[in-house]
């Protein structure tokens, strides 16, 4: 069996009831999905054939589906049933869990269908892995304005800001952009974000201009155990320059060192002990 091969028979999808490869999983041209990004989501990561933080996943989506006036079709043990299912079948002990919920599918038009079924989709991949290199040396970000909506708290598939904003950092040969708003660091396009300053680690409070990133609520805990300061707050952007150390979280990234922002040195320009330690104990978490 060829790479290509195993990658296909790793990814299958779970869609509205039924069990199909991920290249037959096609959804209306009227779901509300593809027509207005009328949806919400979560990403998944499978460490040894366990999902990890599958509750907290579960009730990030229940937010998000309640911000936009959506109901769950199914609750907490249904769709660990589903996704535990879906890593049964695929048989990889490493994968990445897609799951999309969308208002359903209605003739085009604004107003909120009365009738529509919402549209569930959990599907199961190979894992985005992070190149080793840049776990061991850091990342570059590059700072954007942040012109996404007022709800960044929500999970929404609508995520045209974020692609433009990569978009940009990745023409600069950055890895990820940092959005700045109203003159305060927020976060990543698909991440969240810390600093060390003075000795403490800090972070943007989690309210409307950032998503509550799972992993960044990890993290948060482990600095408390660790002993390290904790500051959830506004970050001024100038702040950037007097950071010692900085990192960002997510899914699949876990705790990736940030070295560079804008061109110049993050510190001393490698990776600090304070990031080292968190990256370690991100890992004593994992199943
Ligand atoms: N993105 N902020 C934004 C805007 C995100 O899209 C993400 C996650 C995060 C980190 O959240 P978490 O630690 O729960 O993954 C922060 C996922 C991974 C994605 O869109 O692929």
């Amino acid at each position: 069996m060829d790479s290509t091969e195993s990658t296909m028979l790793a990814a299958i999808a779970w869609l509205n009831g039924r069990l199909l490869p991920l290249s037959e999983a096609v959804v209306s041209i009227d779901d509300r999905g593809f027509q207005f990004a009328d949806g919400v989501y979560e990403v998944l990561r499978v460490y040894h054939g366990q999902p990890f933080a599958f509750r907290e996943h579960f009730a990030r989506l229940v937010h998000s589906a309640r911000a936009i006036l959506l109901e769950l079709p199914l609750t907490e043990a249904d769709l660990k049933d589903i996704c535990l299912g879906l890593i049964d079948r695929n048989g990889q002990q490493e994968a990445e869990i897609y799951l999309q919920l969308t208002r359903g599918v209605a003739p085009r038009s604004l107003q909120i269908p009365t009738s529509a079924t919402p549209s569930l989709l959990v599907a199961i991949k190979p894992p985005r892995l992070v190149a080793s290199a840049l776990r061991q040396d850091g990342v570059s970000m590059i700072t954007v304005n942040d012109d996404r909506w007022a709800h960044c708290d929500i999970k929404a598939t609508a995520l045209l800001a974020n692609v433009l904003a990569l978009a940009r950092a990745n023409q600069v040969g950055a890895y990820e952009p940092l959005f700045v708003r109203d003159g305060f660091v927020t976060e990543g396009a698909s991440s969240n974000f810390f600093l060390v300053c003075g000795g403490s680690l800090v972070t943007a409070v989690a309210d409307w201009r950032i998503l509550p990133g799972i992993t960044r609520h990890f993290v948060v805990q482990l600095a408390q155990e660790l002993g390290i300061p904790l500051e959830q707050r506004n970050i001024p952007h100038q702040e950037l320059a007097e950071a010692e150390e900085a990192f960002l979280t997510s899914t699949f990234r876990e705790v990736l060192p940030v070295t560079r922002i804008d061109s110049r040195p993050v510190g001393d320009g490698r990776p600090g002990s304070r990031t080292r330690a968190l990256q370690d104990a991100f890992q004593q978490l994992l199943p």
